[in-house]
C-alpha cells in the first residue's frame, strides 16, 4: 500500500510516499480501507519531534473514514463492508495517511448513511476534542454562556456547533472574513480576536461560564478577567509552551477551574464518535471542508495548517 512516512524528524520536506505491506491485524482490531484521512497541528508536532511517536518511520495521521476491508477474530460490532470512521491514531500506533489502517476498535464507530468519508474524517479529533472540553470537562449546560476561542479553527468551528446544539449561548472569536459563516454555524456573538477592546465585547455578549482556549499563552488572564463566576476554562493548546496567570487573585476571586487536557486520553472515544455521528447525520454538526489534497501533498497540507487561514478542516483522499 501506499503510505505517507518521515524517517526523521523535521519540516515537511522529510514527509515522503512508501510502498510499504498493509498493517498486520490482531484480533481485536479492523483493517479499514482509508477513504479521507484528515490534517492536525498535532500532526506537525510528532514530524518535528517535539512530541515524540513510536520508532521511526512513522506514518503521521489521528483521523480517518472508510470501508472496513477485514475484522479480527475477537471483533462482533462491526463487520467487512462497514463505513466507519476514527480518531486516535498516529500517537502511540501507526498513523492513518495510509491506503489501509489496522485500528482497534474502542477508537471507532459507525459512519451513518448520508455522512460522508470527508465529513467523517474531519469531525473526528476535533469533535472528540471538541466534546471532552465541553461536554466532560467543563459540563456545559442549556441556557450558559460559552466561549469559544479561534471559531473558524477545525476545533473551534465544531466546538461551537456542538456548544450551539446544547443550548448554550455561545461567543466566538474569528477573522472578519468567517464572521458570516460563523453565525450560519449557530454562534450568538461573533467578534474580531484582533479588536482592541474585545475583553469588553465579549463581557457585553454575556460573561461565559465556560471558555474553550487553544492559545493559553495568549488568553489564560484573558479568560479570567472574563469569566462569569465559578467559569470552568479548559485549555487545549498553546503557542509558547509558558503560559501562567499575571493576576492570580482576580482569578482566584472568582473560583475558576482550570482542566487541561489531551484528546488522546478520552476514555470511550468510541462512544464519542456515536455521539458526534449522530449530531452530523441530523445536521447539527456541519464538518466544514476548507481543502482536500492527495497523499502526495501531505507535505503541503501540513504546511498549510500550520501557516495558512481557513475555516474548518484540511483532508486528504489517499
Ligand atoms: N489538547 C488537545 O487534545 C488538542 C486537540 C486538538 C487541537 N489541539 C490544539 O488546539 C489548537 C487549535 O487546533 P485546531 O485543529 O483548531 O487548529 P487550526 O484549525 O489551525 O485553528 C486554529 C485557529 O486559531 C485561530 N487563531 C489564530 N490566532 C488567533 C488568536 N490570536 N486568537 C484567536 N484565534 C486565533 C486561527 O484563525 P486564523 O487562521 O484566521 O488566524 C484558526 O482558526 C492547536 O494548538 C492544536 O494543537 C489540542
Amino acid at each position: 500500500m501506499r503510505a505517507v512516512r518521515f524517517h526523521e524528524h523535521g519540516g515537511p520536506e522529510v514527509l515522503r510516499v512508501d510502498d510499504i505491506d498493509r498493517p498486520d491485524l490482531n484480533d481485536d482490531e479492523l483493517l479499514v480501507s482509508v477513504r479521507t484521512t484528515a490534517v492536525n497541528p498535532v500532526d506537525t508536532y510528532f514530524r518535528e519531534g517535539s512530541y515524540r511517536p513510536g520508532d521511526l518511520p512513522w506514518i503521521p495521521g489521528s483521523d480517518f473514514a472508510g470501508v472496513v476491508e477485514a475484522v479480527g477474530v475477537d471483533v462482533e460490532e462491526f463487520a467487512e463492508g462497514d463505513r466507519v470512521f476514527g480518531t486516535g491514531l498516529g500517537n502511540d500506533r501507526p498513523g492513518t495517511c495510509a491506503e489501509y489502517v489496522a485500528t482497534p476498535t474502542d477508537r471507532v464507530a459507525h459512519l451513518p448513511e448520508g455522512v460522508g468519508f470527508d465529513e467523517g474524517a474531519a469531525v473526528a479529533l476535533v469533535g472528540v476534542t471538541a466534546w471532552r472540553a465541553l461536554v466532560d470537562h467543563a459540563g456545559l449546560e442549556p441556557a450558559e454562556s460559552c466561549l469559544v476561542h479561534g471559531g473558524s479553527g477545525g476545533v473551534g468551528h465544531v466546538a461551537v456547533q456542538l456548544a450551539a446544539a446544547t443550548g448554550a449561548r455561545v461567543t466566538t472569536t474569528a477573522s472578519g472574513q468567517y464572521h458570516d459563516r460563523l453565525d450560519a454555524l449557530g454562534t450568538r456573538t461573533v467578534l474580531d480576536y484582533a479588536r482592541d477592546d474585545l475583553a469588553d465585547a465579549v463581557r457585553e455578549a454575556g460573561e461565559p461560564n465556560v471558555i474553550l482556549d487553544h492559545r493559553l499563552d495568549d488568553y489564560l488572564q484573558f479568560d479570567a478577567d472574563v469569566a462569569a463566576q465559578g467559569a470552568r476554562v479548559v485549555g487545549i493548546g498553546n503557542e509558547d509552551v509558558e503560559a501562567g496567570f499575571e493576576n492570580v487573585p482576580a482569578a482566584r476571586s472568582k473560583e475558576l477551574t482550570v482542566t487541561l487536557m489531551s484528546m488522546f486520553n478520552t476514555p470511550d472515544i468510541s462512544a464519542v464518535l456515536a455521539r458526534l455521528a449522530r449530531l452530523v447525520a441530523d445536521g447539527k454538526i456541519v464538518p466544514e471542508i476548507a481543502q482536500v489534497y492527495s497523499l502526495d501533498e501531505v507535505d503541503a497540507a501540513q504546511r498549510d495548517v500550520i501557516e495558512e487561514s481557513f475555516l474548518g478542516k484540511l483532508v486528504v483522499e489517499p
